[in-house]
Order: C-alpha cells, then sequence, then structure tokens
C-alpha cells in the first residue's frame, strides 16, 4: 500500500505548534509581525501573497503586504525593505519572488536584515545554513524535511535525488538533505535540465525530491518499487475549468503510486507546508529579536 501524505493534516500539526509559541510570546507582550511585498511578479504571485496573509490572520500573526507598482524603479523597492527593517513590529520580511527583469534580485536578498530575512535566501543565511549552522531554513525545503518526518520516513543513508536546482527549493533541498542533522545525512546527487539519463539516476534512488516546474515530467518508469517520491511543482496547465487551468504537479501521480512507497501529491502536498514553515520563521525571528524563548 502506497502511503499518500495529507500535506493540510501535516501543516495543521505544525500550526499547532506555532500557534502555542505565538501564545508564549503573546504572555511577554510581542506580537509576531510579517510583511510581504509585492512587486508585479507572475501569475501566481497575487495568490500566494494573499494565501499567506491569511494564513497569518488565522494563527494570529500580525500580516501586511505592500504592494509596489512593478513599473517603479528598484530603489522604491529599496526603500520599502530599509523602512520595515527599521519597523520593531515586523520581525519577519518576505520579498515575493519573481521580481519584475530591472530589479536586481541579489541586491533586494542583500538588502533585508538578516535577522527578518524569513525566506533564508540572505547570503549571509545561506552561508549559515551551507555551513551547517542554519538560523532559518527556506521555507518549502524545511516544509518538506517536516512531512517527510511526518510520514517516518527517515534520508539517512538514502540515495536522494533532488531534481531542480534552484535556489528556493532545489539547493537548500539538497543541502538540508545532506547535513549531518536530523533529517538528513542521505547521499544527494542534484539533477537539473543539463543531466543526462536522468531515468538513470531516478531509478537508482530511495528519495526523489522533484522541484523542475515541468508538468507531470516524473513518470512511474523512472522510479523503482518503494521510492519515496515528494512533488513540490504546481504548474498551471490549460483546462477546460471556470479559470481555463488546473494546476499539476511535477509528478505524474497516478504512475508514480504504482511504483512508490510515500508520496506527496501536489496540488495538496507540500503547498501547505511551505506556508506553514512562513508562520514557523516569523514566530523564530520574532523569537530572536525580542529574547523571548519559544519551543518550536
Ligand atoms: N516565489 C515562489 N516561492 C517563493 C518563496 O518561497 N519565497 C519568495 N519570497 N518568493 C517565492
Amino acid at each position: 500500500m502506497t502511503h499518500v501524505i495529507d500535506g493540510n493534516a501535516v501543516a495543521e500539526s505544525v500550526r499547532d505548534d506555532v500557534r502555542a509559541a505565538i501564545d508564549d510570546l503573546e504572555a511577554e507582550g510581542v506580537t509576531p509581525g510579517l510583511a510581504t511585498v509585492l512587486m508585479g511578479g507572475d501569475d501566481g504571485s497575487a495568490t500566494y501573497v494573499s494565501m499567506k496573509q491569511r494564513a497569518c490572520e488565522e494563527v494570529g500573526i500580525d500580516g501586511t503586504t505592500v504592494e509596489i507598482d512593478p513599473d517603479e524603479p528598484a530603489e522604491a523597492l529599496y526603500e520599502v525593505i530599509d523602512d520595515l527593517n527599521d519597523d520593531p513590529a515586523v520581525h519577519g520580511i518576505l520579498v515575493q519572488m519573481p521580481l519584475p527583469d530591472h530589479v536586481p534580485k541579489r541586491e533586494v536578498l542583500s538588502r533585508v536584515d538578516p535577522l527578518k530575512d524569513v525566506d533564508g535566501f540572505h547570503p549571509e543565511n545561506v552561508g549559515r545554513l551551507v555551513s551547517g549552522n542554519p538560523r532559518f531554513k527556506p521555507c518549502t525545503p524545511h516544509g518538506i524535511q517536516k512531512m517527510l518526518a511526518a510520514a517516518d520516513v527517515d534520508p539517512e543513508g538514502m540515495d536522494a535525488v533532488v531534481l531542480g536546482r534552484s535556489e528556493i527549493v532545489g539547493k537548500p533541498m539538497a543541502n538540508l538533505l545532506m547535513q549531518k542533522a536530523d533529517g538528513g545525512n542521505a547521499t544527494v546527487t542534484v539533477c537539473h535540465s543539463r543531466t543526462r539519463d536522468l531515468a538513470e539516476k531516478t531509478r537508482n534512488a530511495d528519495l526523489v525530491v522533484a522541484a523542475v516546474g515541468r508538468p507531470e515530467m516524473l513518470t512511474g518508469d523512472m522510479l523503482s518499487e518503494g521510492t519515496v517520491v515528494i512533488d513540490v511543482g504546481t504548474n498551471r496547465v490549460d483546462a477546460d475549468t471556470e479559470k481555463g487551468y488546473e494546476l499539476t504537479g511535477d509528478v505524474d501521480f497516478e504512475s508514480a503510486k504504482q511504483k512508490a512507497s510515500v508520496i506527496s501529491p501536489s496540488p495538496g502536498g507540500v503547498g501547505p507546508m511551505t506556508i506553514t514553515m512562513l508562520l514557523y520563521n516569523t514566530v523564530t525571528a520574532a523569537s530572536l529579536q525580542s529574547g523571548v524563548d519559544v519551543e518550536l
């Protein structure tokens, strides 16, 4: 029997821990605050930002969204970030990606106060993660670690294949899986668009994390029996629905499920975990900045 991970259920249990930590902060007069900055972006960006805002309200985080016209110069975004860095009520700052082409992403990521960088994308936080001393683990791979633990999957000793080398998912996922720490200790292969014979790599894997943004590219014939499969993809594909599209993962769920021992579907798997870990990191940030200890 294949275990299909219910991302919403795992997310809800982590949110219980987050709510308890928020109660501890509130008892000391600290309300965690998260500011999300939206400057244009793709079709999904506005939707994601409003989902993040709603999730904040639901657990008791003071969430605000700052919108900047995508035609404004990069300096307009820098000013907003500087103000949020200086605002003591804001513990976490998230600048929604992607940014307009004229805005230099690296400048932006470096501008966010590393203690407020709840995405974990500031070079200081990336460096800390890679060197084995993470402050904020990036939300999606962190959520996947939590999901694996909840499904009793320990990556220790596994051959893990990460499909995709993005800064947001692939690279930090590979790093977390190889760390000498709980939820790590795997032997990790990172595959990408230039990888030769991808199926040979995935067939030799015990664990595959698919994060490439190509609808249903990982199929059952590319997997061995008993593989653990995590689908990070949320691709919009044309469909005869009210919206004119539907969301589909990077994994062909039906054929992969025939081979997998554990599989997380998309939608309904990693997505809810990503937002939950943003709440988690915001509470961690509020704790670090206020000096009030919380258990998470
Ligand atoms: N765009 C897609 N995923 C993310 C994320 O995790 N953080 C930010 N800031 N932007 C994103």
